[in-house]
């Protein structure tokens, strides 16, 4: 299959914070911002695949910054690498200030989506060709990701676990 660059699978939500979606603080709800970014990822591994998708993990997930009732809120999704048939998506949270117009980082979360068929069983996916240095350095670092994720589901044997394992020695 002919691999694909992040930028194909870019998918953009802008959407604002309305009364229902916050939390006692008149925040966001963390619930409410876990469904847009899956949203997002899930559309971007669409992009990606070509393929149905589902959520197989949800790696990492940093609320850094709270966000207020009203804002301009924009998810960005992107592949950042494939394997066989699953997918690694890295999401970037952004929110705009109402006056200047500019954004900045709130959040940033990492999903993995696997292709599967109408029966749900999964299907190859085409690999990722990175261009940019973060690109890279994401694509470089995903595998790593994905052995640990496997190693905490309990589906991969710590030891199995070579490029993980090289990190802390
Ligand atoms: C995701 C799912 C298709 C995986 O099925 P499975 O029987 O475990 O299939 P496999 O063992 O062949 O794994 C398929 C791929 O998923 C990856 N995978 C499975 N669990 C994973 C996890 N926790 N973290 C990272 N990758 C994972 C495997 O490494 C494999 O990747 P590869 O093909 O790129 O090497 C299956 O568990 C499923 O359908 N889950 C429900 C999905 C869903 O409904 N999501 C919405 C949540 S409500």
């Amino acid at each position: 299959m002919e691999a694909r660059h992040p930028s194909e699978s870019l998918t953009v939500l802008t959407d604002l914070v309305l009364p229902g979606e916050t939390n006692g603080l008149n925040n966001l709800f963390g619930g409410e911002l876990l469904a847009r970014m899956d949203r997002a990822a899930g559309i971007a591994a669409g992009r990606h695949s070509r393929r149905l998708v589902v959520t197989a993990s949800v790696n990492h997930v940093a609320f850094n910054k709270s966000i207020p009732l009203g804002s301009v809120v924009t998810v960005e999704a992107k592949v950042s690498r494939a394997f066989k048939s699953s997918m690694e998506v890295i999401i970037d949270v952004w929110v705009e200030d109402r006056q200047s117009g500019d954004k900045s980082k709130a959040n940033e979360a990492i999903y993995t989506f696997v292709a599967v068929n109408e029966s749900g069983m999964p299907v190859p996916v085409p690999p990722v060709q990175p261009e940019t240095e973060l690109e890279k350095q994401r694509f470089d670092a995903a595998l790593r990701r994905k052995q640990l994720s496997l190693v905490l589901a309990g589906k991969m044997k710590p030891h199995d676990a070579t490029e993980l394992k090289a990190l802390f020695v």
